[in-house]
């Protein structure tokens, strides 16, 4: 039994100065203008989510979603946010692709996740990835708008709606309702 023990504890000893050795020896890459494997993305994709299921309250939005705090939305989301993640005005963020993950669009591909996860994820950001966290520089209230506008991206009121267009020199994102009634409208024609 004694021996077993010892042996276990120097496997694990050799694995933990292996890993500090690669380290070391300069072996751990540190470019971040590549793309991640496929494989990588996915499990660290997955232990992203898992941790933030663990970990972020499941709180409900303390902002109700009316056209002045999702226009607020969208003027703090410009401010802090298209720069990483692309314009409301649809042009590619300028840094989308130069992180190590790469900071998606959240314009054209919205996070389908609840709101208390958004915001769990602007308050306190992904370690090791270019997103901060925001706690230091946003009060939870603006985090909670910006939060709210991205939930509601794809169903805006129509008064936001032409906020947008007049802004941003573009249509709103459509949501699957808005195409429905224009392919309604084609249909009456
Ligand atoms: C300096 C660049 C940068 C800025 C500025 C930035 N982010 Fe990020 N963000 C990232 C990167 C990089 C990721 C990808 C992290 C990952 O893959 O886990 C990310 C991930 C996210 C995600 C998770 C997306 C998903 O697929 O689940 C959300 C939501 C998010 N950011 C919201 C915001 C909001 C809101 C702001 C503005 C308050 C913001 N970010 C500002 C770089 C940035």
């Amino acid at each position: 039994m004694g021996k077993f023990v010892l042996g276990v504890i120097v496997t694990l000893l050799v694995i933990v100065l292996g890993a500090l050795g690669f380290g070391m020896l300069g072996f751990f890459p540190t470019r971040a203008n590549l793309a991640p494997p496929h494989l990588e993305s996915r499990i660290a994709m997955g232990a992203v989510d898992a941790s933030m299921e663990r970990h972020a309250p499941h709180l409900t939005n303390p902002v109700t979603p009316t056209d002045p705090n999702l226009e607020d939305g969208m003027k703090l989301y410009t401010m802090n946010c298209a720069l990483c993640h692309g314009g409301l005005d649809r042009k590619p963020a300028s840094l989308g692709n130069s992180f190590y993950p790469p900071a998606p669009n959240l314009v054209t591909d919205p996070p389908d996740d609840p709101e208390w996860h958004v915001f769990y994820t602007i308050r306190t950001g992904v370690r090791y990835t270019g997103m901060p966290a925001w706690d230091k520089t946003l009060s939870p209230q603006d985090m909670w708008k910006i939060a709210s506008l991205l939930s509601h991206l794809e169903k805006l009121p129509p008064a936001v709606q032409e906020y947008w267009k007049t802004n941003f020199g573009v249509e709103a994102p459509a949501g699957a309702d808005k195409d429905d009634k224009e392919k309604e409208e084609h249909e009456h024609q």
